[in-house]
Parts: C-alpha cells; structure tokens; sequence
C-alpha cells in the first residue's frame, strides 16, 4: 500500500519550529521490536502481571531477569529503521525539538537521536534496589542472574518502568511541557492506550497543534489528528523524507 502524503503536512513539517514526537513500540517493529498488543504482541503471549510488575519481581527476580535478559539478547543486534533515522533528521532541522519516547530498546540513540526523554526507562540500564544508583550494562547475557550490585551486593533491577510504578518526574515534566509548546507533534507507532503518555497528543492539540499520526491501524488518537497517515513506520518515514527533499535519508 503506497501511503499518500498530503501537501499541507509536507509544508507544516517545513514551517515547523517547536517539534515533538512521541514514539511506541511500533516504531522499532520493523526492526524486528516485538510490540506488546496486536496479534504478535508481548502481552498476548507473556502475563505483566509475572514479569513487568514490582510485585512480580520480589516473589521471582530470576523470572523477571530471564526475561528480560531474552529481550536484551533480542534487541541486542537489531538496527534502527528509516522511521528512528527520519526522526533523528528532523531533530536536527528544527530548533525547538524534544522525541518522547515510550520504548525502552534504545534505537533512538543508536539513529542519532539527542534531545529525548525515555518514559519507561531504558533496558540498557540497571539500577540499584538499595541505592537506586544507574548504570549502563550492554552484557549479552548477562554473566550472573538475577545480577548484584558491584558496590553494595543488593540485587539490581531493570532500570524501567513496571506497571503500577509512577514515571521519572523529570521526564514527564519535560514531555508535558514540549506537548504543550509546539506547533506540531509527531505520533507514531503507539497504541495510544497506556497513560500518561497517551495524554500528551491530546495536550498538544488542546494547545493548538497540528498532530500527525502514523501508524497501520486506527487508534484512540486518530481522531483527534490532523493528519493520519495509515502504514508502517518506516515506509511512512521513507515517503516524507522523499516529499521534503531528503534525498539522501531514509
Ligand atoms: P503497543 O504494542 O500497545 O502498540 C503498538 C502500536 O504500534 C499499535 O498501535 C500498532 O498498530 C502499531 N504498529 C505495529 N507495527 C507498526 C509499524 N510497523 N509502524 C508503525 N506502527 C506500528 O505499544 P505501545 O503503544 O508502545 O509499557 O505501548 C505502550 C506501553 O505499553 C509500552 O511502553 C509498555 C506497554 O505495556 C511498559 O512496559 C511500562
């Protein structure tokens, strides 16, 4: 399916100069991500309520790190897509920019993305369950599981968000405000159901932005979007960044 661009979108995307954009899982799908609902989803396979949640991780941490140990060696060797490398070009043609970013996979960074805010965290991350020190550990697999903190040997957790855990002040804060001072933010790949993020496209047109969606199904968002463009992450990204002149990208 050839996903049609509108003219004005092309020309609001130009015009642009406060930017945001809020991604889900189904930008990294095509990197081979696996999203959470829809027919191949996380969720549809494993329970929240035994692997994402702080309960789940003080009856069975070795559980909880199985998994996402598995993601990590999943994720590990997958590549941007044009969709995070369309994302990262327009960071840099715009002045007022922020990429609010509910995944957890780090392939923003990897295309070259800067100014973001990670929502849910960073599975990249570990954190200390008794000092709640972070640190980086890209270790596939990781030698020891449940791992232990270096310092003071307590268990270290995945430095994410679980359900029933509030999000980092600092990061929301930053989403909110970027939602509320553009002129235009970007939706792409969320299902739009899980909050507070699923807010921020509703704040930003409520303060009189344009909001384009991509994504291949219709969600509680696409009404309430300027533009709505049906298709998958990438082959969206590749047609804009041809009507805007990109030739090069993509
Ligand atoms: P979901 O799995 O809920 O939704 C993925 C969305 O991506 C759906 O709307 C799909 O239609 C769309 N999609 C699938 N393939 C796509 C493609 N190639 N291009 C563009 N879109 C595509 O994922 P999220 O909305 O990210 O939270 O879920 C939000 C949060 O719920 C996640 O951050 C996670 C989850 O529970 C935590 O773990 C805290």
């Amino acid at each position: 399916m050839v996903v049609e661009i509108p003219k004005g979108l092309v020309k609001a995307l130009n015009d642009a100069r406060r930017v945001a954009v809020l991604t889900g899982a189904g930008v990294s799908a095509e990197s081979g991500v696996p999203t959470f609902r829809g027919e191949e989803g996380l969720w549809r396979k494993y329970s929240p309520q035994e692997l994402a949640t702080p309960q789940a991780f003080a009856r069975d941490p070795k559980l909880v790190w199985e998994w996402y140990d598995w993601r990590r060696g999943l994720i590990a060797p997958l590549e941007p897509n044009p969709a995070h490398r369309f994302i990262a070009l327009l960071e840099r043609r715009v002045p007022q920019f922020l990429l609010i970013t509910q995944n957890i996979d780090g392939l923003h960074q990897k295309a070259g993305s800067k100014r973001l805010v990670e929502l849910h965290g960073n599975i990249w991350k570990v954190r200390c369950t008794r000092e709640g020190t972070v640190k980086e550990d890209r270790r596939v697999p990781l030698p020891e599981i449940p791992p232990r903190c270096e310092s003071c040997g307590a268990l270290l957790r995945p430095h994410v968000v679980w359900f029933g855990e509030s999000l980092p002040v600092d990061a929301l804060e930053e989403a909110m405000e970027a939602a509320e001072n553009c002129d235009l933010f970007l939706v792409v790949g969320t299902s739009g159901v899980v909050y507070p993020a699923a807010a921020l496209p509703q704040v930003a047109r409520s303060h009189g932005a344009l909001v384009v969606e991509s994504n291949p199904e219709e969600t509680p968002l696409t009404s309430l979007a300027t533009w709505s463009l049906q298709g998958k992450a990438g082959e969206v990204a590749q047609r804009l960044a041809r009507e805007m002149g990109w030739k090069d990208e993509g």
